[in-house]
C-alpha cells in the first residue's frame, strides 16, 4: 500500500482550512461526526513516538501531527538552542505512520513578537510545581501555554471532534494537560498512551542509549520498585513505599530523586493515614532517579 504524503502546514490560517476541507470531505460521504486525532509533539520524531500515532491513527478519521520546539518550556536557552530539528525527516515519520496533516510553525508565528510575547500565558499552579517542575521552573507553564494554543488552533469545526494524544510516560504532564482542559472548558478528549516497556523492564526513553549494561542493570531498580508497589497494592497489603525506595537505593552510584505514591488527577502525595491501610482507590506511583550519566523518570499505577 502505498501511503499518501502527509500535508504540512506553518500556518494556523493553513491548517485550520486543510482540517476543515478533510472534516467537509468524511461529511459529504456520511460520517456524521468524524474525530481528528492530534499529537503535540517538539519535532526529533523517532520510532518511540510510534505508539502515540499508532493509537491516534486506529481511533480516529484524520490524524494531525505539530511539530514545534516550544521555547516556553526550557528552562535552559542552549537546550533549547541545541534541540534537534528536522522537519523533513519528522515530515517522513509521520507520513510512515499514516499521519495526515503536520502543522509546524515557526516561533514568530506561534507567539508574535517573541521574546516579549506572548504576554498572557497559563499557569499549571501547583500540579507544575512538583516533581519534575520542582527542577524545571516554569517548565510546566510553557507546556500548557503551548498546548492550549495549539487546540485552539487546530481545534476542528463540528460536527467534528477532537481528541489529543500523551504518553502514560511523562504522567505529570497528562495529569497537568487533563487539568487544563477541565479548567479551562477545552472541549478536548485527552487520551493516555501506554507507557511501553523493554522486556526487562525498563520504560523506554531515547535516554536508555546512553546507559552501557552495568547502567541498563541498575537502572531496572525503578521499574523494580514500582512492580513492588503495584503487587502490594493487588494483593491488597499496605504499601511499603521506604522497602520501595531502598530497592532503587541498593544499586551503586544510583541517586534516588524522589518515588512518591500520589492522586493521579492531582498529583497531591497520599496522606500517611491513606498509607497506613491497604489502598481502597487508584493511585499512582511516580520515581525520578538519577543513574549516571542520565535521569530518569518512570511510573506506574497501583490498582486494587
Ligand atoms: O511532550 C512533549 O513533547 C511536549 O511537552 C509537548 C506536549 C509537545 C508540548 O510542547
Amino acid at each position: 500500500m502505498t501511503l499518501q504524503q502527509a500535508q504540512l502546514a506553518t500556518t494556523a490560517t493553513a491548517a485550520k482550512t486543510q482540517i476543515a476541507d478533510k472534516v467537509a470531505e468524511l461529511v459529504a460521504a456520511g460520517n456524521s461526526a468524524p474525530t481528528v486525532g492530534l499529537v503535540p509533539t517538539m519535532g526529533a520524531l523517532h520510532d518511540g513516538h510510534g505508539a502515540l500515532f499508532e493509537q491516534a491513527r486506529a481511533e480516529n478519521d484524520l490524524v494531525v501531527a505539530s511539530v514545534f520546539v516550544n521555547p516556553l518550556q526550557f528552562d535552559r536557552d542552549e537546550d533549547y538552542e541545541h534541540y534537534p530539528r528536522d522537519l523533513d525527516a519528522d515530515m517522513e515519520l509521520v507520513t510512515r505512520y499514516g499521519g495526515d496533516i503536520v502543522f509546524a510553525p515557526d516561533t514568530q508565528h506561534m507567539y508574535p513578537g517573541y521574546p516579549d510575547a506572548p504576554q498572557i500565558r497559563v499557569s499549571a499552579g501547583q500540579m507544575g510545581r512538583v516533581f519534575e517542575g520542582a527542577s524545571r521552573p516554569g517548565h510546566f507553564d510553557g507546556v500548557c501555554t503551548v498546548v492550549a494554543k495549539l487546540w485552539n488552533i487546530l481545534m476542528p469545526p463540528a460536527p467534528a471532534t477532537l481528541r489529543s494524544y500523551f504518553g502514560q510516560k511523562d504522567a505529570q504532564q497528562l495529569a497537568i494537560v487533563t487539568r487544563l482542559a477541565q479548567d479551562l472548558n477545552i472541549d478536548v478528549d485527552i487520551r493516555p498512551v501506554d507507557l511501553v516497556r523493554a522486556p526487562s523492564g525498563l520504560a523506554l526513553s531515547s535516554r536508555n542509549v546512553r546507559l552501557d549494561d552495568h547502567g541498563m542493570e541498575k537502572a531496572l531498580g525503578l521499574s523494580q520498585a514500582l512492580h513492588y508497589l503495584a503487587d502490594q497494592v493487588t494483593n491488597g497489603e499496605r504499601v511499603d513505599i521506604d522497602a520501595a525506595r531502598d530497592i532503587i537505593r541498593s544499586h551503586e552510584h544510583v541517586e534516588l530523586d524522589y518515588l512518591e505514591i500520589v492522586d493521579p488527577a492531582t498529583l497531591a502525595p497520599l496522606s500517611e493515614e491513606l498509607l497506613a491501610r491497604p489502598l481502597a482507590h487508584e493511585a499512582l506511583a511516580l520515581v525520578a532517579a538519577r543513574v549516571p550519566p542520565v535521569r530518569l523518570i518512570d511510573n506506574m499505577l497501583l490498582a486494587p
